[in-house]
């Protein structure tokens, strides 16, 4: 399965730093040596920057083959909700992936299992590939309660999207890792996607279609060994996804 490596720019960026940013990672790409032809990779921006991204990647050659991402979408379709972007609006914008159920959403904008399936229906409407995010908080991993946490919210997505389980991307990120520079370590991350591809195995014929990204201080230094993983599918990359060089790195660590 060809792997995915996908920022998360949060709630970062400028006009000019994204800017400097994009033209320096559509130079590395333009390199033969990054890799992005052995991987997929996007980068998840910011709402407003949607169509900057789409214009610079218009004049830059080398940025053709980086996809771009949003970071949410409204479950509704349309209509008086206020704030909110549909995922109509975003393919607009020309996203092929929205993250979905980050755990900064789920922690402080209080998004359900439920809410999170309904946005990933939303997403899958509009021929967007969710990236539906899980995982466990460290209290709940201290209690040992990891993996009836990801199995539950991993159900949820299962019993809304079984039958089409093959068009989501599914991300493990231990919220006790993200930001933190706490990283799982590869063994950690791997058994927690072992049960996630086990769980998607019993319940599907599609399990082995189903990228499964880690997520959660991923850097240069420990990239290779994460994404070396037999169940780990790529990565969704926050802080390093910031500094280009840091990010070509990750690509480049991305092997089939
Ligand atoms: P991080 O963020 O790489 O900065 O830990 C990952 C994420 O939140 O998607």
């Amino acid at each position: 399965m060809k792997k995915l490596i996908a920022g998360n720019w949060k709630m970062n960026g400028s006009l000019a730093a994204n800017e400097a940013l994009l033209l320096a990672l559509g130079q590395g790409l333009d390199r033969a040596s990054t890799g992005i032809a052995r991987c997929d990779a996007a980068v998840c921006v910011p709402t407003p920057y949607l169509a900057q991204v789409q214009a610079l990647k218009a004049v830059q050659p080398g940025l053709a083959n980086l996809e771009v991402g949003a970071q949410d979408v409204s479950a509704h379709p349309a209509g008086a909700y206020t704030g909110e972007v549909s995922a109509a609006m975003l393919k607009e914008l020309g996203c092929r992936y929205v993250i979905v159920g980050h755990s900064e959403r789920r922690q402080y904008h209080f998004e359900t299992d439920a809410l999170v399936a309904d946005k990933t229906r939303a997403a899958l409407a509009s021929g967007i590939t969710p990236i539906v995010c899980i995982g466990e908080t460290l209290t709940e991993r201290e209690a040992g309660r990891t993996e009836e946490v990801i199995k539950r919210q991993l159900a949820a997505v299962i019993r809304a999207h079984g039958h089409c389980i093959s068009e989501i991307v599914l991300a493990y990120e231990p919220v006790w890792a993200i930001g933190t520079g706490k990283s799982a370590s590869p063994h950690e991350a791997q058994a927690v996607h072992f049960v996630l591809r086990a769980q998607l195995k019993a319940a599907t014929d599609q399990s082995a279609r189903v990228r499964i990204l880690y997520g959660g201080s991923m850097n240069v230094a420990n990239a290779a060994s994460l994404l070396a993983q037999p169940d780990i599918d790529g990565g969704l990359i926050g802080g390093a996804s910031l500094k280009a060089q840091d990010f070509l790195t990750i690509i480049a660590a991305a092997k089939i």
